[in-house]
């Protein structure tokens, strides 16, 4: 069948998939009020069609569309596409987890500024063969660059709803990023730049309520997520007894940063950062989180995370007051809660610095946290590598010279870490492999 993808300018794409369910999403290029229709196949010719059905919209939705399928077989791989007149939307793969198995590997992705570079991570996940995307903030950003672009950004600084919507499309219109989604499944959490720079949501739904409504429903309808009515984003995943996926909101329900500038603070800023009662989580979040770990059966224990966790420090002061070191005391207690839990990993992204370290509490290590490079945002942080690596002995291995990602490829007994840079030309570079052994 001749498939070319009018109305279907962004592709398709898949998320949250568990044992049982996974939402599909895509957009139309129409107007007005319109019907959609999905198919779900056991087979990529559409022979065997297990589910269909039809889905409204319209300018309320941005004419994105998203479908919640259910009661699927696990471990099974599945074809979806849509229908809008007589055309068909590009035909998306998807397998749902398994119960059990041996090996799954996650990529950790973040921080894609569209402009500043191509995406050229995307590309390589679909030569890795990868199960999943972990996607860990900065999908978008709500600020064009004018730096050193690489790239044209025709939309402009996003503030509301509809040019929150153009930052998506624009992300969602990158040929690497459509491809991928089309054959990996994605969970995305957000950071930042969704909203704005540094924002913390507990004070900024007050100052300004609007703003961050609109940049959350833009989130939801561009991302393949389940929709819920309190923008929540929290939640977990288990790929069968091997690994254990949480993921947090580290934006919603903080408190306002210890002060402003964040980064290299003003050395009154530490008490603040250091005192006691300042949420990230917010109550609900911290306590869900801890219990869940304590409660996981999995051998290995991810936390999908958005911001550094382990401490960052120069000349004894934290460096970056956004980061969990401006809630001190809150890390401290989740730290104390799950000080004894096996084969924790923080998987983590904002930073656009590759690093591998250890998460301490009492100087004895709790967990590993492997941090990502940005998609295409650039690292300022080169400078300081040196004297980072001197004075944080936990921090084993640092790279702010290449964007990029990092795979995580799971087994029963160990978990591979890749460090993959990616070059101005695209070609890729492994920087870095560490090799982490199970504790049974
Ligand atoms: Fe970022």
């Amino acid at each position: 069948m001749l498939i070319i993808p009018l109305f279907f300018n962004f592709g398709v794409a898949v998320g949250d998939v568990d044992t049982s369910s996974f939402v599909i999403w895509s957009r139309v290029d129409a107007y007005g009020y319109i019907i959609v229709n999905y198919e779900i196949s056991e087979d990529s010719l559409f022979s065997k069609i297990i589910k269909a059905g039809e889905i409204k919209t319209d300018s309320s939705k941005d004419w994105t569309i998203k479908v919640f399928i259910d009661g699927l077989e696990s471990g099974k791989t599945y074809y979806y596409r849509f229908k809008y007149k007589q055309a068909y939307s590009p035909i998306g793969k998807v397998k749902t987890l398994p119960k059990q198995l041996d090996r799954f590997k996650i990529a950790l992705l973040s921080c894609q500024h569209y402009s500043e570079n191509y995406f050229w991570a995307y590309k390589y996940l679909l030569e890795d063969s990868v199960d999943a995307i972990l996607f860990l903030g900065d999908f978008i950003y709500e600020y064009n660059t004018y730096r050193n672009p690489r790239r044209a950004d025709p939309t402009i600084y996003a503030d509301n709803l509809n040019t929150y919507r153009s930052k998506y499309k624009l992300a969602h219109s990158d040929p690497y990023l459509k491809e991928a989604l089309r054959n990996i499944p994605i969970y995305v959490i957000w950071d930042d730049h969704e909203v704005v720079n540094d924002y913390a949501g507990k004070a900024m739904k007050y100052y300004n309520p609007k703003r961050i409504y609109d940049a959350y429903k833009a989130f939801f309808e561009y991302i393949p997520i389940k929709d819920n009515d309190s923008f929540r984003i929290y939640r977990s995943f288990k790929v069968g007894d091997l690994v254990e996926i949480f993921l947090i909101d580290g934006r919603q329900y903080r408190d306002e940063m210890a002060c402003r500038p964040t980064f290299n603070p003003k050395d009154d800023c530490y008490k603040v950062a250091f005192s006691e009662g300042r949420t990230m989580l917010g109550k609900e979040q911290k306590n869900w989180l801890i219990n869940s770990i304590l409660n996981s059966k999995s051998i290995w224990k991810l936390v999908g995370n958005n911001v550094m966790f382990m401490g960052l420090f120069k000349d004894k002061k934290p460096l970056n007051l956004d980061q969990w070191d401006g809630y001190y005391y809150e890390k401290q207690e989740i730290l104390s809660k799950i000080k004894d839990v096996k084969n924790l990993i923080f998987g983590t992204g904002d930073t656009h610095v590759f690093y591998f370290g250890e998460v301490l509490y009492n100087n004895k290590r709790v967990a590993y946290e492997i941090i990502t490079a940005g998609v295409s945002s650039p690292s300022g942080l080169k400078a300081l590598s040196d004297t980072i690596l001197k004075q944080n002995p936990h921090i084993k291995f640092m790279n702010a010279e290449y964007r990029g990602y990092v795979l995580l490829d799971f087994y029963k007994d160990s978990l591979n870490v890749y460090f993959y840079g990616t070059k101005e030309n695209g070609d890729r570079i492994l920087i870095k492999k560490e090799k982490i052994l199970a504790k049974h």
